[in-house]
């Protein structure tokens, strides 16, 4: 997800109070409130059930982008889902990527221009930046409403218009995870960069157009997922060979066949590692040790190397099995669109999705000494390996979610058990909340991202029915889904206004709909 270092190096309580006794409104005149400032409130009027949530949509004239379809959506989903909390929580974040974080959207300038190219810039909610992973898994959670549509005020329009802004990215900076608004868009001015001059990066990233420099392999696969997304959505093929998409597959696949390779070269001497990081800090997953490269990998593996997490944490292991898992998977997808632009590129990227997965089920897989064969979450190929998950997409959980495992599938009901048990060091439990949480917010901080996986990844109606109480109960009352939750205390909790997490919970009442509305139907008083 998203770094936010300095808010997390605080304890959340604090970050609560302080902002709301200094709501930003004050400081920034604008007529349209500050949705980080106007998060932390709570708006009328509030819900008919017991938890009263409030409503938090942003007034319609401040709202960044308006789908006829999104509304009538929640219109339909009002008849569906009795609980009025729990209609509540869905109303509020459903819309909320739409209401909040298209910040932008427009045409591409010269030299681009002659070939009216779509933008959309995204931003993850709280930080004015555009992360690959964050903005395909917000316009993720609108997929099942995309349908073909050449209008630049359509869905698929949001999606074309963040295809190609990806694209243009990791053209520029393949290593990246977070970019700066494109220049196209002078209404905004770029944020101060991550360890902007002070991180230790090579290659040498364009520093005009990147907002954080972390190689993450899920970054790239988040690309060819938004792309999947759209082509499933549309069968717009033509719009794939319209711009530069299939030289950024290219790109992706040139910069991750580099980083296949091992720590040492064939005569015993190391060989020069294809991406390094180094930052000044005092958080250990913020930097990369063995002089920025990490540990040592195994070479001949068939796996991806990954120096970042999701979580934008730092690999223990680079051999990241969940970005391996997704990658693999959509690589494999969008074989079906490069077919119509150039037969022999896709058949290199099966070719390269089969490998990835040979070298997931030989390296990937862990012997557990309570739950048999699982996924180990990272392994360095040599043998040592990271049996955990954390609530980041991708994570082992959500490999079923995004389709590299099917949910019935042994290995992964066995991983599926190991994570949600209290085997996983960081499954976090107590009275609040039961969920997997992570290094980036640290232990005692259950994320909710991880309980909505929970739901997406079952079939067995009290597990559904108790994750979705838990869900309701611990949003603190502002009726918005946090980053992370004390399993201590409900008021204890991290972002106020996370847009993914927020699309997500949409996602996954959409998806209830069409497998359980029975469950939609029931009271969570
Ligand atoms: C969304 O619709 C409202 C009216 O309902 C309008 O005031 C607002 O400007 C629209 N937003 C955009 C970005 O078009
Ligand atoms: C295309 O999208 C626009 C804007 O959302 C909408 O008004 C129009 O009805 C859509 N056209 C079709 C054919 O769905
Ligand atoms: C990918 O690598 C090949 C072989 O080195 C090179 O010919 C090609 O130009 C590269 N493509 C891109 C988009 O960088
Ligand atoms: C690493 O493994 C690949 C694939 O098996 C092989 O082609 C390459 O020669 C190996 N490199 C070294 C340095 O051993
Ligand atoms: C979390 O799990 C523990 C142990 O099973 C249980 O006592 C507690 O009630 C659960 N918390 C929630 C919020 O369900």
């Amino acid at each position: 997800m998203k770094a936010t270092a300095w808010l997390c190096a605080i304890p959340a309580v604090w970050a609560f109070g302080t902002s709301l006794e200094k709501p930003l409104e004050r400081e920034a005149p604008l007529r349209c409130p500050d949705y980080s400032s106007y998060a932390f409130r709570r708006h009328p009027p509030f819900s008919a059930g017991k938890f009263e949530l409030p409503y938090q949509r942003p007034d319609p004239a401040c709202r960044k982008f308006n789908l006829s379809e999104v509304e009538e959506t929640i219109r339909s989903m009002k008849t569906v889902v009795k609980d009025p909390d729990l209609f509540r929580l869905f109303e509020n974040c459903f819309p909320n990527t739409l209401d909040t974080a298209i910040a932008w959207k427009g045409k591409a300038a010269k030299p681009y221009s002659e070939k009216d190219e779509d933008l959309t810039f995204i931003t993850t909610g709280d930080i004015n930046a555009m992360w690959l992973r964050d903005s395909a898994n917000q316009l993720q959670s609108y997929k099942t409403l995309l349908r073909a549509n050449k209008s630049s005020s359509s869905l698929a329009s949001l999606f074309r218009g963040a295809i190609n802004l990806q694209a243009r990215y990791i053209l520029t900076s393949p290593h990246c995870n977070a970019f700066q608004p494109p220049t196209e868009a002078t209404s905004l001015t770029a944020e101060y960069p991550f360890g902007a001059g002070t991180d230790y990066v090579v290659p040498t990233p364009e520093s005009s157009a990147v907002f954080e420099c972390k190689y993450e392999l899920d970054s790239l696969a988040a690309f060819l997922q938004l792309s999947h997304e759209y082509y499933v959505g549309t069968r717009d093929t033509t719009f794939f060979g319209r711009h530069r998409w299939a030289e950024a597959v290219e790109t992706i696949m040139n910069t991750t066949s580099a980083l296949l390779a091992g720590t040492y070269a064939a005569d015993g001497s190391v060989a020069p590692s294809p991406y390094q990081f180094q930052r000044q800090t005092t958080t250990a997953s913020e930097t990369l040790g063995n002089g920025g490269a990490g540990s040592p990998v195994r070479n001949g593996t068939g796996l991806v190397r990954s120096a970042f997490r999701p979580s934008d944490d730092a690999c223990t292991y680079q051999l990241f099995i969940p970005a391996n898992m997704m990658y693999s998977r959509y690589l494999g997808l969008c074989a079906d669109i490069m077919d119509k632009l150039d037969r022999d590129k896709a058949r290199q990227m099966r070719s390269f999705a089969d490998s990835i997965r040979v070298g997931i089920e030989k390296y990937g897989r862990v012997n557990h000494r309570l739950f048999g064969k699982i996924y180990a979450y990272e392994v360095d190929g040599y043998g040592s390996h990271n049996t955990m998950d954390d609530a980041n997409i991708p994570s082992l959980l959500s490999s079923a979610m995004f389709g590299y495992v099917h949910r019935s599938d042994p290995i992964y009901q066995n991983t599926r058990r190991f994570v949600l048990s209290n085997e996983n060091p960081y499954f976090m439990s107590g009275p609040v909340i039961n969920s997997t949480g992570g290094p980036h917010v640290g232990p005692g901080m259950a994320w909710p991202m991880s309980l909505i996986v929970r739901i997406l990844t079952s079939d067995d109606d009290a597990e559904i029915v108790d994750s979705l109480k838990q869900l309701l109960s611990s949003t603190d009352g502002l009726g918005l889904i946090h980053e992370s939750i004390s399993t201590q205390s409900a008021s204890i909790w991290t972002r106020q206004w996370f847009s993914w997490a927020n699309g997500l919970f949409g996602q996954m009442m959409l998806d209830l709909r069409e497998r359980k509305p029975h469950l939609l139907g029931l009271s969570y008083q």
